[in-house]
């Protein structure tokens, strides 16, 4: 086998369908969010404004969350020295897990490396505890619960997104005393779409499954003290397990599920990507745990937040531009093709300097490809003005003009 021809291949497929994912390198500056500087591939610098960051509210440079990685940092030192289960576990690690826990209303929570391993470690594992369970899926959850729901080795069945409708039939074909469980997220980052949480609860109790919700992008953002879109809706209570990150608004790094006592317990004892891994640093514990209690008690930045969405959206709208809005704080500009929308990201960056990353299949449908915004409340009117009227020469340009983007 001649294993350089076949990588060789696999990347010209990906080079053929204008797919081939190019990273940015960009170092952000403390306290200048969202400006940072691009390193280009000649070695040399320039400044530019990030419009596609997840750190949805600025927390990454937040002077609570700084001060408290600081000291943990001076007190304990870089790494956690084990997994949680072989001295890993510190103060750092019990504290955030008590915070997460009090935030959703929850007696215990767990936490990962990520959200993407939560979800993954934790779907996977299900099956171990409830033999048969079978996992109801939105069609378009995020790739960490498609990878936990595909190796579990247990049951599953997509039901189309969002449609409770198709969720029944398929609940009902089933036998009713297997145990079940539906797994979904309360927003869908592409779209910036809601979960119909109250009729998926509503569902789950009528025929005896538990609810598996999946808050990434809501976490921090919804809610009076910020634990998602369930808590904004009254609908905590009724969600089985819940799932969120700290490195999106609260800005740092980790994942966790928030859950009764007995699933956390039973996640902690049997899900190998809880138990085999190194614990997350104290530092980033302690950084995580400043930043949601922060963000508990701090509802402003989260109505910053909302109102910057609107008014990008709607500036952005008024100059006919096709934006998916669904009511959430995320902007996708659909362009439809992936060359067009990587040449439009690389104008943005070269001629602007604005980053924004073109989101193509497999993160979206082919043929959706788009630029996915984010703005926050540390975009100012500036940073908005300049975003908007380079939008405005691009696309009128663009349509003017899509030879030059096939070029
Ligand atoms: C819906 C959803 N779930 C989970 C994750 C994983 O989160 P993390 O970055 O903490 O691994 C992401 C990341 O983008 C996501 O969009």
């Amino acid at each position: 086998m001649d294993y350089t021809a076949k990588l060789d291949e696999a990347l010209t497929r990906l080079h053929d369908e204008g797919r081939y994912r190019t990273f940015i390198d960009i170092e952000r500056k403390n306290g200048q969010f969202p400006h940072a500087t691009w390193r280009k591939p000649d070695g040399s610098e320039t400044p530019v404004t990030v419009w596609c960051g997840n750190d949805y509210l600025g927390m990454g440079q937040h002077p609570a969350v700084l001060s408290a990685m600081h000291e943990a940092l001076d007190a304990t030192g870089a790494g956690s020295g084990g997994t949680r289960n072989i001295s890993g576990t510190t103060v750092y690690h019990k504290a955030l897990e008590a915070e997460l826990a009090d935030l959703h209303g929850k007696e215990s929570a767990l936490l990962f490396t990520s959200a993407y391993i939560a979800n993954d470690a934790t779907l996977s594992t299900l099956p171990k505890l409830f033999p048969g369970l079978i996992i109801y899926s939105d069609a378009l959850n995020h790739a960490s619960m498609i990878e936990g729901v595909r190796r579990n080795g247990g049951a599953k069945r997509i039901f189309r997104h969002n449609d409770v409708e198709h969720l029944r039939e398929l609940m009902a074909a089933d036998d009713p005393d297997v145990p079940k469980l539906i797994a979904f997220e309360s927003i869908y980052s592409m779209d910036g779409d809601f979960g119909p949480i109250e009729e998926i609860c509503d569902l789950a109790d009528e025929f005896g499954a538990l609810t598996y919700i999946d808050e990434v992008h809501a976490v921090g953002m919804y809610g009076p003290r910020g634990a998602g879109v369930a808590e904004r809706d009254r609908l905590m209570h009724r969600l089985d397990i819940i799932n969120g990150t700290l490195a999106k608004a609260y800005g740092v790094m980790g994942g966790y599920i928030a859950a009764s006592h007995k699933m956390c317990d039973a996640i902690r004892s049997y899900a190998p990507g809880f138990i085999f891994t190194t614990s997350l640093p104290p530092a980033v514990a302690a950084g995580a745990a400043a930043s949601v209690a922060h963000l508990k008690r701090n509802p402003e930045l989260r109505e910053k937040h909302q109102t910057q969405a609107k008014i990008l959206k709607t500036r952005l709208k008024a100059m006919g531009l096709p934006i998916i809005d669904h009511g959430s704080h995320i902007v996708p500009v659909i362009v439809g093709d992936p060359v067009h929308t990587k040449k439009l990201s690389d104008m943005l960056l070269e001629g602007y300097g604005i980053y924004v990353q073109p989101i193509n299949f497999p993160t979206v449908p082919r043929g959706t490809e788009r630029l996915r915004f984010t703005p926050s409340p540390v975009h100012g009117p500036r940073e908005m003005d300049a975003l908007v009227s380079a939008m405005d020469a691009l696309w009128s340009h663009c349509a003017l003009n899509r030879a030059e983007l096939s070029a």
